[in-house]
């Protein structure tokens, strides 16, 4: 594992924003995974600032989204394809038949779940992985206790995120919100995996994740075993490592 330490927020956002850019101009042609949340947020906003200083060539990259929510509507704010669409594929100008995202409502979604992985398959595979963690570890909706050999699969959303997705969807209370997310397994046969980690509140999942056992009880800390993964923090995310 890779460990590279930034010197500040804004390095740690452009930074990891340049490892997507070079991997796109080095291979145009390139299928990249990407992870929502707060963390993305910014090293998208970074993304677009280095595309729009040098522009590269943006027509034949394949971006997908590793997890959804499921039962809400794409165009809630808070689904990740609207998030994807607004700050990375819409400003990059990604042609809309390369930007591959799981459907929030199905009558089947274990096929779904089989075709998001096809989709990917066809592609040629995953060139780099773009994750985040969740305070307890956690990568895309696979919380802890997911077993390594897990598949894109449908976890059940934990009670606060169901709780304040509920609200700001204006979700009904019967609906089946859940967490469609590629397994562990898919993540693992990315070629090149990136871990972006910033904040105070994610020092010390930083720490066991990286310098603790390898365990389900910790999804990050699979990494460890993975040849060609980066992982990339700012000072605050960094503090438990010195
Ligand atoms: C969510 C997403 C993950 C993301 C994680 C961290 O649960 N499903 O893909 O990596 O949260 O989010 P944040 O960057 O907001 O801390």
């Amino acid at each position: 594992m890779k460990i590279t330490f930034t010197d500040s927020e804004q390095a740690f956002y452009t930074l990891t924003a340049s490892r997507i850019a070079n991997t796109i101009r080095q291979l145009p042609t390139a299928v990249i995974g990407l992870a929502t949340g707060r963390t993305t947020t910014g090293v998208h906003e970074a993304l677009c600032e280095l595309w729009r200083a040098q522009p590269f060539d943006t027509s034949r990259v394949t971006v997908f989204g590793m997890d959804e929510i499921t039962n809400v509507s794409r165009s809630f704010p808070g689904s990740c394809y609207d998030m994807l669409l607004r700050q990375v594929v819409r400003p990059l100008g990604i042609p809309m038949e390369h930007f591959l995202m799981p459907p929030t409502f199905s009558d089947d979604f274990a096929r779904e779940c089989k075709a998001f992985e096809a989709a990917i398959a066809e592609r040629g595979g995953v060139d780099l992985q773009i994750l985040g963690i969740g305070e307890n570890g956690h990568l895309g909706f696979n919380q802890p206790s997911t077993p390594f050999d897990s598949t894109t699969w449908i976890s059940r959303m934990d009670e606060k995120l169901d709780e304040r997705i509920r609200r700001e969807s204006g979700s009904s209370p019967d609906a089946d919100l859940g967490g469609f997310t590629i397994g562990i397994k898919n993540i693992m046969m990315s070629r090149k995996i990136i871990l972006a980690a910033n904040g105070a509140n994610k020092a010390e999942i930083i720490f066991k994740a990286l310098r603790g056992k390898i365990t389900p009880d910790i999804p990050a800390s699979v990494l460890q075993l993975h040849p060609f993964t980066e992982v990339i923090l700012d000072p605050a995310a960094a503090a438990m490592l010195h």
